[in-house]
């Protein structure tokens, strides 16, 4: 008897405790849509922001230091560009960014693919991107997309058409020895921008929405592409260029035919994404600047500066409103990586500390795109 008694006490408990999952599942799923609904960024948005700054730092990269040093100094831009002391192309410059971004184990993968590719490693690896890359279409930006749920985690995939938006792309792609297709024409599409979004922890029952990321995965994502695609432009092109006495990185870099420094090849990435109609600012702040505009310009400014400090590994997060938009800020610490960004700061005659030292915490960068409320 008391047995049986304990198995129904048992029972009815697992029933009520069954009972009570199930309503916190409903109500947490309902609070889960209206707190992402005034909270999150569509994945698709978060995927436009990425795929901005992937092609804005490209354009940058293609316009100010291939074309320009290209007709300034004869400098050239190569497949071969470790052996032959050039340039990197800007397919090659992408996909190095594109790389390091993705080994970064924040879950973001970028890739630069095609159907008719150069270099097999750029091919299309499941039937749904070949079908991604058929379908993008020369008239339009718009990006295939899809979900594709692997262990339970579901990811949001796009692919952006890449268009021959210049007669050297139709040329350089034709006449490659590598290339399978040899008749393409200025506008066709050459190939795709893939990048992967990931959820986590989507229920299935969610499927077919709007899928929402939080903000501050997002600007983390943003962040992580502006990192790598500095870092390849410093590691790749800056340092290997001083190296071989060819040519350096300097601030009047258009007066003086030389590369953009570092941080004017982030900034200027920065310029490009924010004149298009994203909304996606990004700046340079620091309490010790060089030019006096990156001062922080406000209370949170100069709060982030001096929270990034204290604790360097999240970054300082924020809401602003401007106009009717409100704007979700982050503040990432901007480290004195290499001896470079030491030196040029002490040395520097605008700047008003001259006693950085490498791994220093020498400002932040400030990320900030419009969320609903
Ligand atoms: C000087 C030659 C050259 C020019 C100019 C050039 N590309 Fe490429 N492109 C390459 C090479 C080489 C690769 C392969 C890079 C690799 O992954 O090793 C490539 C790769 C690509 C890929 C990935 C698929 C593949 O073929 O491997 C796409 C997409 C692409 N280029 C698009 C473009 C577009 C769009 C332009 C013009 C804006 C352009 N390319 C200009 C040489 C060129
Ligand atoms: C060769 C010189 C040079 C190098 C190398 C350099 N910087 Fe700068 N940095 C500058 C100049 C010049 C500015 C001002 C740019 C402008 O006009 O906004 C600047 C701006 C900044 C700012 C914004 C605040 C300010 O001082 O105006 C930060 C933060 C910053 N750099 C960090 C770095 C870090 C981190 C590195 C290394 C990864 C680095 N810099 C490498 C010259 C340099």
């Amino acid at each position: 008897m008391e047995k049986t008694m304990g198995a129904i006490r048992l029972r009815s408990v697992a029933l009520a405790a069954l009972l009570f999952v199930c309503l916190i599942f409903t109500v947490s799923s309902s609070v889960l849509a209206q707190g992402n609904e005034s909270s999150g960024i569509p994945a698709r948005s978060a995927a436009d922001y990425i795929h901005s700054v992937v092609t804005a730092s490209r354009a940058f990269y293609a316009k100010q230091v291939v074309e320009r040093l290209g007709n300034e100094i004869a400098l050239r831009a190569t497949e071969n560009w470790e052996e032959e002391n050039t340039l990197p192309l800007p397919a090659q410059f992408l996909k190095l960014s594109a790389e390091n971004s993705s080994e970064l184990g924040i879950g973001l993968k970028i890739r630069l693919i095609g159907l008719n590719p150069i270099n097999q490693e750029n091919a299309a690896v499941t039937d749904l991107e070949t079908l991604g890359l058929r379908g993008l279409s020369k008239d339009s930006d718009e990006p295939f997309t899809l979900m594709l749920q692997k262990e339970g985690t579901w990811t949001f995939q796009a692919i952006y058409p890449d268009v021959a938006i210049s007669q050297s792309c139709v040329n350089c792609h034709n006449e490659h020895p590598n290339s399978s297709k040899k008749d393409y024409q200025l506008g066709d599409v050459i190939g795709g921008i893939l990048i992967n979004v990931p959820l986590s922890n989507v229920p299935l029952a969610e499927k077919g929405k709007v899928f929402l990321v939080p903000p501050q995965i997002v600007s983390d994502y943003i962040h992580a592409t502006l990192e790598s695609d500095r870092y390849v432009y410093t590691e790749h092109v800056v340092k290997r260029m001083a190296a071989a006495d060819i040519v350096e990185a300097k601030e009047f870099w258009i007066d003086e035919n030389a590369l953009p420094l570092p941080d004017q090849f982030l900034l200027n990435t920065g310029r490009l994404t924010r004149g298009s109609k994203m909304r996606l600012n990004l700046r340079l702040i620091s309490q010790w600047p060089i030019n006096f505009n990156n001062s922080p310009a406000n209370e949170f400014e100069r709060n982030a500066l001096g929270m990034v400090s204290d604790n360097p590994l999240r970054p300082y997060l924020g809401r602003t409103r401007r106009g009717r938009t409100t704007y979700f800020q982050a503040v990432y610490p901007d480290f004195a990586v290499s001896d470079a960004c030491v030196d040029c700061h002490n040395s520097h005659p605008k700047s008003s500390r001259k006693d950085h030292q490498l791994d220093d915490l020498m400002g932040g960068m400030i990320i900030s795109f419009p969320v609903k409320k």
